[in-house]
């Protein structure tokens, strides 16, 4: 008991220039999430109607990250699928991280060697981004915009387009009109990632919620829900990589079908 009371805690402290924290060290992480993002709660308070703008990207930073030990392993794990899903992919040169939040993952895209170009609708976490970019000395640029109307944004095609920790605040037409969106910004290929009920942690949510009644607080699909969704966008689906079984999320690889021809660009598959 004690022990899970422990894993339910977040340890969140607040840096000296911001005041009086609005939250305190050790509350449970859900009252927490929804303190820090007020506009998460819908009408029906057990599922998010759609994604919040985030305003504030040093408490999403520091929500994301936990204890120093949490944090290298989640990284790790992550970093891990994201290698095991674009693996072979050599022709890729550029991303779009879209949405790029605060840029959490800009450095592991810098590290690839691509020219990162962020979007986002919220403008503080687009000055975030782009302090970052700047910081990195990254190629690309950060645009402010909406994800579902990428193509009027960007300048180019970039050949990978991301959206990390996004599609799973919708419901499924929205998570396919969100791929289509994204596909028609890109030039080949396009990364999304799930929340699954296919891993362990992701099957034990699902029960735990439906013995409390409740729908999970964002979508979760199987591994073959998620193949359908990306055809039905129009998408051929790669791969699908879990980050591991003690996480309920998932990268989708998927190539718009004119790269077909993909023997060329995608090795190892
Ligand atoms: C959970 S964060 C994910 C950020 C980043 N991809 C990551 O992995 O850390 C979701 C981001 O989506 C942004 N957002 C919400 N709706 C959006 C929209 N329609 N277009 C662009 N950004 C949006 C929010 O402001 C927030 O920064």
């Amino acid at each position: 008991m004690r022990r899970k009371r422990e894993y339910n805690q977040v340890q969140i402290k607040t840096s000296p220039d911001r005041g009086s924290p609005p939250y305190r060290v050790g509350r449970d992480r859900h009252t927490l999430e929804r303190q820090l993002y007020p506009r998460m709660n819908s009408p029906t308070p057990e599922i998010a109607v759609q994604c919040p703008l985030f305003d504030n990207p040093d408490q999403y930073l520091r929500l994301r990250k936990g204890s120093f030990f949490v944090r290298f392993l989640k990284r790790k794990a992550e970093e891990r699928a994201l290698d095991s899903c674009l693996r072979g992919l050599d022709t890729v040169r550029s991303v779009c991280d879209a949405p790029s939040g605060p840029a959490r993952l800009f450095s592991y895209w810098g590290a690839k060697g691509y020219r990162v170009i962020g979007v986002d609708l919220s403008e503080p976490m687009v000055e975030a981004a782009a302090k970052e970019h700047r910081r990195l000395g990254l190629q690309g640029v950060v645009h402010r915009g909406d994800v579902f109307l990428l193509s009027g944004i960007l300048e180019d095609e970039p050949d990978l387009v991301a959206s990390i920790r996004f599609a799973y605040y919708f419901d499924r037409e929205r998570r396919i009109a969100l791929m289509r969106s994204l596909a028609a910004a890109s030039r080949r290929y396009v990364l999304v990632q799930y929340k699954t009920s296919d891993t362990l942690k992701g099957r034990i949510i699902e029960r735990r919620s439906r013995t409390r009644g409740r729908r999970p607080a964002k979508h979760y699909c199987s591994f073959g829900e998620m193949a359908q969704e990306v055809r039905e966008a129009g998408l051929v689906c790669l791969r699908i990589a879990p980050i591991s079984q003690f996480s309920d999320r998932a990268f989708v690889l998927a190539e718009k079908p004119q790269g077909q021809g993909s023997e060329r660009d995608v090795k190892g598959t």
